[in-house]
């Protein structure tokens, strides 16, 4: 008999839930919060309000499209953090009710972990393969930036990470400069394949060792416009298209040559991205075209586990649940923690 793990995410603005059958995914439902897109950003009261409205039509959907009663549950996996506090609340107060309510196993999921576990979720047909270990990470994602050496499912290091804006953060305020809506990534994805990416140059960080610095691009980005628009009030309107294939284009070059540069430095030859920035159309065929000229072996997540998701937390607790890891009733939410 399979283990069935139900997973629960609520770290940001994506209520979440998934069913996993050991690693083989049963069932990944999501709803996003539309709500803050007027907002130009997450508002975290509206966004745990909003958990609370779609937690228990979540995880019903995600059961019933699973095919599976809840008392057939091995334990429930959440999110206990990083992420924003009132959102996460909504997901452990409702993970640790379920779990006790059905007498299983409680497991407490680093959010940032599981992103690069998502790598380990298969299909019912198990097709594709998972990296082996040691591997790096590139995780980018709303609030974080790293570059991770995985030694093993849960011995992970950070060996760069951004000093200030992540690289999520960084297409967010580039689409909200140009007047795009919350969230800016994947709109300046979709916009910058009508562009040319070489028409604008915008300053790229010298930040030495493995570390990312994206807070100066931003910066330049927002007075270049300013300059541009002093002269011509339409500039955005008219170069939307190279503007965001342009700055798309910076970021990635900026990920990918440290990416490089950890794995000359590692000697490490499999190379994964993780997070929602890691489905950028950009950062996906520039790996794939860098991994293919230096015979990396390349993981690119589907794009259903690059953004928030819940298979990726049910993954994460298949694995700890194996290992009897669980967590505990008194565990509390954290804002903020690495690994
Ligand atoms: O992993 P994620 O869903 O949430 C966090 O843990 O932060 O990442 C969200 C971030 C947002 O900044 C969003 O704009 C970005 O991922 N993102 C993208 C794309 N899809 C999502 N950025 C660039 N291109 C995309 N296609
Ligand atoms: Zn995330």
């Amino acid at each position: 008999m399979p283990h069935y793990i139900l997973g629960i995410e609520s770290s940001c603005d994506d209520t979440a839930a998934a069913v996993i059958a050991d690693d083989v995914i049963l069932s990944n439902v999501t709803a996003n919060q539309d709500i803050h897109s007027s907002f130009g950003g997450v508002v975290p009261e509206l966004a745990s309000r909003a958990h609370q409205q779609n937690i228990i039509p979540v995880i019903h959907t995600a059961l019933q499209k699973a095919n599976i009663g809840k008392n057939q549950l091995s334990a429930v996996a959440y999110t206990r953090g990083p992420g924003l506090l009132g959102s996460l609340l909504v997901g452990s107060s409702f993970s640790k009710a379920f779990a006790m309510g059905l007498n299983i196993p409680l497991i407490e999921i680093n959010h940032l972990q599981a992103h690069i576990m998502a790598h380990f979720i298969r299909n019912a047909e198990k097709t594709g393969s998972v990296p082996t270990f040691p591997f790096l990470c590139l995780t980018v994602s709303g609030g974080h930036t790293q570059i991770v050496i995985v030694k093993d499912h849960f011995d992970m290091h950070i060996i760069g990470q951004t000093l200030d804006d992540a690289a999520g953060e960084t297409f967010d305020k580039a689409a909200k400069i140009m007047g795009l809506p919350y969230p800016g990534g994947p709109v300046v994805d979709r916009i910058a394949r009508e562009g040319n990416p070489d028409r604008f140059s915008f300053s790229k960080p010298n930040i030495p060792g493995l570390d990312f610095s994206f807070s100066g691009l931003k910066t330049s980005f927002l007075y270049f416009l300013r300059d541009r628009l002093k002269e011509d009030p339409l500039f955005i309107e008219n170069n939307k298209a190279d503007l965001c294939a342009s700055m798309q284009k910076t970021i990635v070059d900026i990920l990918i040559s440290k990416l490089d540069k950890a794995a000359t430095e590692t000697g490490i030859h499999e190379i994964a991205i993780a997070g929602g920035v890691s489905a950028n159309s950009g950062l996906r065929s520039g790996l794939y075209g860098l991994g293919h000229q230096k015979s990396w072996n390349i993981f690119i997540p589907p794009l259903a586990y690059t953004t928030d998701n819940a298979a990726m937390i049910a993954v994460t607790g298949y694995f700890k649940f194996l290992k009897r890891d669980f967590g505990s009733q008194a565990d509390t939410p954290y804002a903020r923690i690495s690994f």
